[in-house]
């Protein structure tokens, strides 16, 4: 039984139709790279499954069960978290207060509830040394630099135990270095048996981390292979349209 299933995945915003068809499995301890050229229909795909936005037509199934999502907390609730493109982060707080942004912990004196900063920031300051960033609890987000935002954005995720994260884009605009702990990262949640789906530009990343790659092209799946079994040149010809489908 796959941990995530999506079976006929359509998706139309207007005219626009930004996901036709889309058949998808995701087995528990895999990552699965997932490409395409600019406005294919990645981030759509990611959002729906992350509980967005409904699709249009098509079915989910989380461990052979259906789920219809209605709002990104159900998603959250059937074990899947979310790194989204633009990270989502509010700039006018604390790291710590976007790590645990709508799962504040909290703490009861008498009658009175309190929140709990203390542990929030211990929480948050062990989650950044496990991801080897050096980004500081108490420091603003406004202030911070792409790497420490991204550090923020996927310490998120590891509140939970999620079964599956979804990443898009994880490594754009980010250093040499942060790029290799973001791999690292991917490699050490397949090894503790979750899944990834990592939605990247990035064929040297994609070809390191991942087990599988699916290429979109205007909305449609052309390609689902292993890596082992494709090349990056075959990728590229896929994610351009040189090649037609593999
Ligand atoms: N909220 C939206 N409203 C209207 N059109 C959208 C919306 N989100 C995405 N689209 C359109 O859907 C298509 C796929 O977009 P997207 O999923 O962002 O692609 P990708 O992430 O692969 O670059 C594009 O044509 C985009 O303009
Ligand atoms: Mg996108």
């Amino acid at each position: 039984m796959s941990l995530l299933e999506l079976d006929g995945i359509t998706k139309s915003f207007g005219a626009i139709h930004a996901l036709q068809g889309i058949d998808l499995k995701v087995q528990a301890g895999e990552a699965v790279g997932l490409m395409g050229d600019n406005g294919a229909g990645k981030s759509t795909l990611m959002k729906i499954i992350a509980g967005n936005f409904p699709p249009t037509s098509g079915r989910i199934r989380i461990e052979g069960s259906d789920v219809h999502f209605h709002k990104p907390i159900d998603a959250r609730r059937s074990g899947i978290e979310i790194v989204y493109q633009d990270l989502a982060l509010c700039d006018n707080l604390t790291a710590a207060a976007n790590v645990f942004l709508g799962r504040e912990r909290r703490k009861r004196i008498g009658p009175f509830s309190y929140l709990d900063h203390k542990s929030m920031f211990q929480r948050a300051g062990e989650l950044f040394a496990e991801l080897k960033s050096e980004t500081r609890p108490r420091d603003l987000v406004r202030q911070m630099s792409g790497g420490q935002r991204q550090a923020v954005a996927i310490a998120r995720t590891r509140l939970s135990d999620p079964k599956l994260v979804l990443m898009d884009e994880p490594t754009a605009a980010i250093s040499v270095r942060q790029v290799a702990e973001v791999l690292n990262l991917i490699h050490r949640l397949k090894e503790t048996n979750h899944a990834v789906i990592l939605v990247s530009h990035r064929m040297p990343d994609v070809f390191e981390v991942c087990d599988r790659v699916a290429v979109l092209r205007r909305g449609a799946k052309v390609a689902d292979k292993y890596i082992k079994d494709t090349s990056p040149e075959e990728v590229t010809g896929l994610i351009t349209g040189a090649i037609e489908s593999a």
